[in-house]
């Protein structure tokens, strides 16, 4: 399916219509663009006993006119928009229309972002690999809205389309997206808008001593990656915010081998990577007047006879020695390197890491929130609101001494496990104690929200592209 959405209204071509129920009677919302047909709709509602309801829908004709009519509430959320609008386009589907006019219930830019998003993220398979494919047919969205609105529908859809490259990078068979291929996806979109790159390979790697990255990486065949691009969207300040995205491209556990029904998804490690390329894609192409640092510490975490062994210690970036305890636990090592890297390199004033870090961050949460820590208030509190905003929903976790003691080794300054309890919040201290003084920091563990075992509305099975219009809003703040 190509969905095409513009602004617009063909007369010859169904209307949707959204009503409420009040009363124990059918409302629309916008009364003035039914009234030529009122009588005979509300006609038809009777003969077909439509009550209005929430989710109820009925397609009829109307003298020529074929319409759709949707019930939902009358004061409604965002996010209950979004699934309408989720449930309107499968029944455009499944009716094989082929284009619609579409008539918000209240014509605001909130309405009519959400009616986008629950269409657009709804329009998404992933089918690459099967023999039957969805159909190449168009759809035609014409949003029957004022032209003044085409900025907000042109950059919703550049989100949005950003949403589902991010769902495309992490559903990809892992042998496909290796450390080299994200080097080479950001290489190609960074040369389309002349920005600067730098990228540490395997010998750059060990030369500069990004050690942990070298360690996790070295046991594969696809050697790792330090992969950053610069954005600079308001030259006039100096101030920088770096996106760093855990890129594990396939995590097997290492030598704490991960057994089966854990490892069968563990492509989806680089969930963070593809979340903040999606995201600085977005503030690149809709022209943020920000200044990004996108950073991609990649590797894949195999078993081979080349690989790091627990109870290894080596000396991070950062000089701070790490002992390992568990070889499963590597996103924190990139990650490490990589906030280091950036800190000492490029002096941002807040860094922003995202990461399918910890199983046991869906344990605590359940399957679908993102859980927070950091170091500013203020930033914890603005990326909570962008959450219920976005319905990317955000809560979060503490981080007191307790838990930074149980990442403490007799052996190293640091071990990279904690222990079961608290497996979240030590993964997060681990990754405070890379953080510099006087940074910015906020972190933010993806390992339930990057994926779904099953579709959710516009959010399908497997890669959700969770976080992107999250940091997005956040940014646009
Ligand atoms: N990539 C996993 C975390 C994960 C698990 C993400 C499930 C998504 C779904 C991470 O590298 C990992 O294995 N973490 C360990 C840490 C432990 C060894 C301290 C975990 O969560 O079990
Ligand atoms: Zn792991
Ligand atoms: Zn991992």
């Amino acid at each position: 399916m190509i969905m095409r959405v513009k602004i617009g209204y063909e007369k010859k071509e169904t209307d949707v219509y959204l009503c409420y129920r009040e009363k124990d009677e059918v409302i629309f919302f916008n009364k003035d663009k039914i009234k030529d047909i009122k009588k005979e709709l509300y006609k038809v509602i009777k003969l077909y006993n439509f009550t209005g309801k929430r989710e109820e829908t009925l397609f009829s004709h109307i003298n020529d006119k074929k319409v759709l009519v949707y019930g939902m509430e009358k004061e409604h959320s965002n996010e209950e928009l979004r699934k309408a609008f989720s449930n309107i386009l499968r029944l455009l589907k499944k009716n094989k229309l082929e284009s619609v006019n579409i008539i918000p219930p209240n014509e605001n830019e909130q309405e009519i972002k959400s009616i986008i998003e629950g269409l657009e993220l709804t329009d998404y398979k992933f089918d690459k690999y099967m023999k039957k494919k969805e159909e190449e047919k168009e759809i035609k969205i014409n949003l029957d809205i004022d032209k003044k609105y085409s900025n907000l529908v042109k950059d919703t859809l550049v989100v949005c389309q950003n949403v589902k490259i991010t769902r495309d990078l992490v559903n990809e068979n892992a042998s496909v997206i290796t450390p080299v291929k994200l080097e080479e996806i950001v290489k190609e979109f960074s040369k389309k808008y002349k920005l600067k790159t730098k990228i540490l390979d395997e010998k750059k790697i060990q030369k500069e001593n990004l050690n942990l990255l070298w360690e996790v990486g070295k046991g594969s065949s696809n050697p790792p990656r330090l992969i950053i691009a610069e954005y600079i969207g308001n030259p006039k300040s100096k101030e920088k915010i770096a996106l760093v995205g855990k890129g594990i491209t396939f995590d097997t556990g290492g030598t704490n081998l991960k057994p089966s029904g854990f490892v069968e998804t563990m492509r989806m490690d680089m969930g963070g990577a593809a979340t903040v390329f999606g995201t600085f894609k977005s503030a690149v192409e809709l022209g943020l007047k920000k200044n990004l640092i996108l950073v991609i510490p990649a590797a894949e975490n195999c078993v081979s006879s080349n690989s790091y062994k627990p109870g290894d210690v080596f000396v991070s970036y950062s000089g701070k020695s790490v002992e390992i305890g568990n070889t499963d636990a590597e996103g924190r090592l990139v990650l490490a390197d990589g906030i280091s890297y950036v800190q000492k390199n490029f002096k941002p004033i807040e860094i922003i890491d995202m990461a399918t870090l910890t199983g046991a961050c869906p344990i605590a949460l359940g399957p679908s929130l993102i859980a927070v820590m950091g170091n500013d208030e203020n930033i914890k509190k603005k990326i909570f609101e962008s959450g219920e905003e976005t319905f990317d929903r955000v809560w979060e976790l503490p981080i007191y001494d307790e838990h930074r003691e149980m990442i403490k080794s007799k052996i190293a300054d640091l071990k990279n496990v904690g222990g079961r309890e608290g497996g979240t919040i030590t993964a997060g201290a681990f990754l405070e104690s890379f953080v510099e003084e006087g940074i910015k920091w906020t972190h933010l563990d993806i390992a339930g929200a990057a994926w779904f075992k099953a579709e959710k509305f516009y959010v399908p099975a497997n890669a959700t592209g969770i976080g992107v219009r999250l940091l997005i809003d956040y940014l646009r703040k």
